[in-house]
């Protein structure tokens, strides 16, 4: 039998497993672990898991299917202005939350964070509407995080400064179907 990281459209064109399909999968349920035991004082009031499009998508499903707490998903998209590669730290909401989080224990589930401005950004304004309470789990950090201190209650994996596809990543929209994290062969890029 081959392994995910091995076989599929897409083998061709990977460089090097970062995190593979096992880790994550027992990652997340260690997550999922941490975050039921900080919310175990809450288990009458559903907890308000927000992932942010598009990369998180993969993280969302498989953590909320994971975790054994009451829990509704909402989505937001925003976009960062700036290059493709660096955030600026503006940032624009594409897509913002269908319902009011006031009084709410919010949960935002991030894919990865690299400088941390995004998520930064996204706190202040998530606060700024009231909830119970904000705190961040995220699959992914770089070690740029650092630079913009944001607090994040759980993190699964710190990973090399290297631009990651996979597991909800992508490199020009492509990737984000795979089963684990990876680093592209530079040719792939070159071929763009
Ligand atoms: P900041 O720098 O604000 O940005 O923390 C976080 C967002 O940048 C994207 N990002 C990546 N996307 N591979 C990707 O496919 C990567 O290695 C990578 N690093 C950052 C991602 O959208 C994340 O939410
Ligand atoms: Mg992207």
């Amino acid at each position: 039998m081959t392994s995910p990281e091995s076989d599929g459209p897409y083998a061709a064109d990977i460089e090097r497993v970062v995190v593979s399909a096992a880790d994550i999968q027992e990652k997340i349920a260690e997550l999922a672990r941490k975050v039921e035991a900080d919310y175990q004082a809450d288990t009458d009031s559903p907890l308000l898991l927000v992932g942010v499009l598009k990369g998180a998508f993969v993280f969302m499903a498989d953590f909320a299917r994971e975790l054994r707490h009451p829990a509704e998903v909402e989505f937001m998209a925003v976009s960062s202005y700036g290059s493709s590669t660096t955030s600026s730290g503006v940032v624009r909401i594409l897509k913002d939350l269908d319902r009011d989080i006031a009084g709410r224990h919010v949960l935002v589930v991030e894919d990865i964070i690299d400088s941390g401005l995004t998520l930064s950004w996204l706190l202040r304004n998530l606060a700024s509407r009231n909830p119970a309470s904000v705190r961040v789990v995220a699959l992914l950090r770089k070690p740029d995080a650092v630079k913009v201190p944001v607090e994040v209650a759980h993190v699964g994996f710190d990973i090399p400064n290297e631009f990651v596809v996979g597991y909800g990543l992508d490199y020009d929209e492509r990737y984000r179907g795979l089963p684990f994290v990876g680093v592209l062969k530079p040719e792939v890029y070159g071929a763009a």
